[in-house]
């Protein structure tokens, strides 16, 4: 529990993809010592299930009992943050190139986003957690006690995602990259249900001429303060 008051500590981190959200939100969670949460992972795992049962995304009834049946579990593998969807270890799976192509319209199915918002609700409010996300200072936790709005120019985030995607070993075409980033980012911004938007009370950090360092340490600082 946090100690200024006594209820738990929340931080909201939100922004487009490749913004760097999710690396600065594990470190930084660490260092306060309080729950990570990678909501996006949630919604790729949900994505990840559909297409391995062949459910297709206007199947409402399907999507509806993949939703009724679905358990999602964080747990740490030797230090690491590892999903498991249904028993099975996804942390991988829910990467690749074909996850990010669909988890948008997955996203946008407005009983896929009651689901995982009433989740990640039922987590924050019995521990201190940082969460990381689109919709997480608008809708999950509107009265979070630090929200932060982390982007950086579309090349810079995709210059950052080829560089994950080949550290695992995945080819990349930077032009597909920048191409596939924009327009997950545009409909994530134009889903009709808590779409991706700065809450009006969220610190605006633009990354793109920050060191990964230089980002962590500039939010541990304001959260200090
Ligand atoms: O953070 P990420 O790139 O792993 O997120 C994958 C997708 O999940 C993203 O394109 C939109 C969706 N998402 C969402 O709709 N709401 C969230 N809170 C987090 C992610």
């Amino acid at each position: 529990m946090s100690y200024a008051e006594n209820k738990p500590l929340q931080i909201a981190i939100d922004g487009p993809a490749g913004a760097g959200k999710s690396s600065v939100a594990k470190v930084l969670a660490r260092r306060l010592g309080c729950i990570y949460l990678d909501t996006g992972a949630m919604y790729r795992a949900v994505t990840w299930l559909a297409l391995q049962k062949q459910v297709a995304f206007d199947d409402m009834d399907g999507i509806k009992d993949l939703l009724q049946t679905i358990e999602l579990e964080f747990k740490d593998v030797d230090g690491m943050q590892h999903l498991y969807c249904n028993g099975t270890d996804v942390t991988e799976a829910i990467r690749t190139p074909e996850i990010s192509a669909n988890v948008s319209a997955v996203s946008m199915i407005p009983q896929v986003r009651e689901a995982m918002t009433a989740q990640q609700q039922k987590i924050a409010a019995g521990s201190d957690v940082l969460m990381d996300g689109r919709d997480i200072g608008t809708t999950v936790l509107p009265n979070a006690r630090y929200k932060f709005f982390l982007t950086a120019s579309l090349e810079e985030r995709a210059r950052r995602r080829a560089l994950e995607l080949e550290q695992k070993g995945i080819a990349v075409d930077m032009e597909q990259l920048i191409a596939d980033i924009a327009l997950r980012d545009k409909k994530d911004s134009e889903r009709e249900v808590s779409p991706l938007k700065q809450a009006e009370d969220a610190v605006l950090i633009d990354t793109s001429s920050l060191t990964f360092d230089e980002v962590v340490e500039n939010l541990f600082m304001r959260i200090k303060k």
